[in-house]
């Protein structure tokens, strides 16, 4: 008995642990608000910020409470917080409860789910039990809506968001040399993952595929790049986009990536409450997938496949070893990258040497989310757990698959295997780009 009780013991408080962190992060990023910024729904791609804070609740009680009762459906959760049920920019005129009692529910709902943590058996023969999976799948989504509090943060009308906490982020000394791709020689290489202790299903299974030998820049795709693109006229030169490009183009009538604006001294970006000239060093962050296209063609290149970007972080091709981030397996921490919100805002290429994958490819987790060429599908093999709604739907050619994670990613949601998708149209996420090419 000792020796299966100690272990769950240990689990149960790390999770107790985890689970107290994350609400405390959640609380952190919304104390600065007002009850009005928070029922308003500051742009219709994003819902209002207490849809999020009371779907955060409900998908707990969902997972954590009524699932230990038998099994669920997702299309449970209740009304007002169901995703599928309410589009984003439908959650505006929802009757929202206001902040004290939205609280309440979500310390009601945690109060319940430690109570049932107690008696939770992770050997039980239910892999979404085994080893603590379902609490592990709450946490990140608990994470994965803080990133999305973010975004909105970001659009947030009126007042800019002022953080309620600021971590400065390390400066490197200047002339860093950010330029130059690396190679990938090709070869047999593992994607994806088995693991079934915290990998999403879209990440399964751990499977074999053989790739050609490639180049992929460095680092990813700087302003001071970017800038010499916009200079170009690449806004203006209908050979660089696609037909799809061309289209959303003429619509948005976009000339520069998203937040930023032209002054007298030259373009400025915003971050959140923080305005100032764009960095040159600073990877280009809020451009979507055409716009990221459109720069791999300028420089004759192209993005890379979600297969090469993994291959390019996760395989040491002289081992052949797969590594949980490029690092290594070390957790990530902020020496390693640029993860976990309080940085607000990207740091400079090469800021963090040893965020560095064994081909040295750098910074390929942290800072932003990176596009790439594919788009979201299903794994040989895969199979939906423990509910289709989280990939399966999404599965097809309207959304790109993203990765790596930014700096408003929470650690415990990245990892060399985690796949994000979007519409190749969106910029309030934070994503960049690096390029690839053959070799
Ligand atoms: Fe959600």
């Amino acid at each position: 008995m000792t020796s299966t009780m100690a272990p769950a013991r240990a689990l149960r408080q790390r999770l107790l642990a985890e689970l107290e962190e994350a609400r405390a992060r959640t609380l952190l990023l919304v104390a600065p608000l007002s009850d009005e910024e928070l029922h308003t729904q500051h742009d219709p791609l994003m819902s209002p910020i207490l849809w999020d804070l009371g779907h955060i609740a409900h998908f707990e009680e969902l997972w954590l409470t009524r699932n230990l009762d038998g099994p669920i459906e997702f299309v449970e959760m209740p009304g007002m917080y169901n995703p599928f049920e309410h589009p984003r920019s439908t959650r505006g005129a929802l009757p929202l409860p206001g902040l004290d009692r939205v609280r309440e529910v979500m310390s009601e709902i945690r109060a319940r789910v430690l109570d049932r943590l107690q008696s939770a058996d992770f050997d039980a023969d239910q892999p979404l039990l085994a080893s603590g999976y379902v609490y592990r799948m709450v946490l990140q989504h608990e994470y994965q809506h803080n990133e999305t509090i973010l975004q909105t943060l970001q659009l947030k009308q009126g007042t800019p968001y002022s953080p309620p906490a600021r971590v400065e982020l390390p400066v490197v000394g200047e002339g860093l040399p950010v330029t130059g791709m690396v190679r990938f020689p090709g070869g047999r290489v593992e994607i994806g993952t088995d693991d079934r202790t915290e990998a999403y299903d879209n990440e399964r299974p751990r499977h074999a595929v053989d790739v050609r030998p490639f180049e992929i820049d460095a680092h990813p795709v700087t302003n001071g790049q970017y800038l010499e693109f916009i200079a170009a006229g690449g806004y203006a030169r209908p050979e660089l986009w696609s037909e799809a490009g061309r289209r959303w183009l003429e619509e948005s009538r976009v000339e520069a990536p998203k937040y930023w604006s032209r002054s007298a001294d030259g373009w400025m970006t915003r971050v959140m409450d923080r305005v100032g000239p764009v960095e040159p060093d600073h990877p280009v962050c809020h451009v979507c997938y055409h716009e990221a296209e459109a720069f791999t063609r300028w420089v004759g290149k192209r993005l890379p496949s979600e297969i090469e970007w993994e291959a390019a972080a996760s395989w040491d091709p002289d081992t052949g070893r797969k590594l949980r981030y490029p690092w290594g397996d070390e957790p990530p921490s902020r020496e390693l990258a640029n993860l976990d919100q309080l940085g607000f805002g990207t740091a400079a290429v090469a800021t963090f040497p040893r965020n560095r994958s064994p081909i040295g490819c750098c910074g390929m987790i942290g800072d932003v989310w990176e596009w790439t060429s594919s788009d979201f599908g299903a794994w040989p093999g895969f199979a939906a757990f423990p509910y289709q709604e989280y990939s399966e739907v999404f599965f097809g050619n309207e959304y790109k698959v993203l990765r790596g994670g930014s700096w408003a990613t929470r650690p415990g949601a990245m990892r060399n295997t985690f796949r994000n998708w979007d519409y190749p149209i969106r910029r309030q996420i934070f994503s960049g780009f690096r390029c690839a090419r053959d070799a």
